[in-house]
């Protein structure tokens, strides 16, 4: 993908971040709900309204979130996306961590689809993204609180300032 094309990330690129961001985190808090409906409907109980409702949010919210990751990959190429600060190995490892980002904000939702239409044991594939993005969401805002505080370098405030 196309990097080192632009200084900083565009407004949109910025609002886009964030937004996955919040919602990922919606979907880790309360992706526990979408398991407990599903197991209810099996014993023939009737599920919990909140629970009923945190269930749907998570659907649509995942959905949402394929489709803003899609919307993101196509800004990246089209308008290009600068390269992480740094040299060496610091550099491979951000580049890593953004890869496989965009890897999981794609394979996470596609497999929760696959759990609900085609089979519902794709849900346990769909569960492990669950421990993989918190370890990459801790190392990713490690890493940025670092070049913040330590490098004191532009990363973080260029994923809040829009740039050329
Ligand atoms: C679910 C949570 C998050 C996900 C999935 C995520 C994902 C990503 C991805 C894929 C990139 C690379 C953008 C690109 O070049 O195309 C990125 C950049 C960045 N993220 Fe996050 N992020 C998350 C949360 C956070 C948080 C909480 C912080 C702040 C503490 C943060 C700070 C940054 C910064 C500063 C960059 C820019 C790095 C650079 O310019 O080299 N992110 N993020
Ligand atoms: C980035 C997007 C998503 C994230 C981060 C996410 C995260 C999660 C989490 C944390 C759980 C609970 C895991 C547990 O109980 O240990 C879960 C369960 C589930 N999610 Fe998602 N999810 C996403 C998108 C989706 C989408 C788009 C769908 C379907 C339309 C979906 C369907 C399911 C299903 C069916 C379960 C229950 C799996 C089972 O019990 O076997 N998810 N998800």
């Amino acid at each position: 993908m196309a990097q080192g094309m632009r200084q900083g990330y565009s407004g949109l690129q910025i609002l886009l971040h964030w937004t996955i961001a919040l919602l990922v985190l919606f979907q880790l808090i309360f992706g526990e709900s979408m398991g407990e409906v599903a197991e209810a409907l099996e014993h023939g109980e009737t599920p919990d309204a909140s629970e009923q409702f945190l269930a749907d949010a998570h659907y649509w919210v995942g959905i949402a979130i394929l489709v803003l990751v899609g919307l993101r990959v196509i800004l990246r190429v089209t308008q290009g996306a600068p390269a992480p600060i740094g040299s060496g190995p610091q550099l491979l490892i951000a580049k890593a961590i953004h890869g496989i980002f965009y890897l999981l904000l794609i394979a996470v939702p596609v497999t929760g689809l696959l759990a609900v239409y085609v089979d519902e044991e794709i849900g346990e594939i769909h569960e492990i993204g669950k421990p993989l993005f918190i370890a990459f969401i801790v190392l990713h805002v490690l890493g940025a609180l670092f070049h913040h505080f330590k490098l004191k370098d532009e990363t973080l405030r260029r994923m809040f300032v829009p740039g050329r």
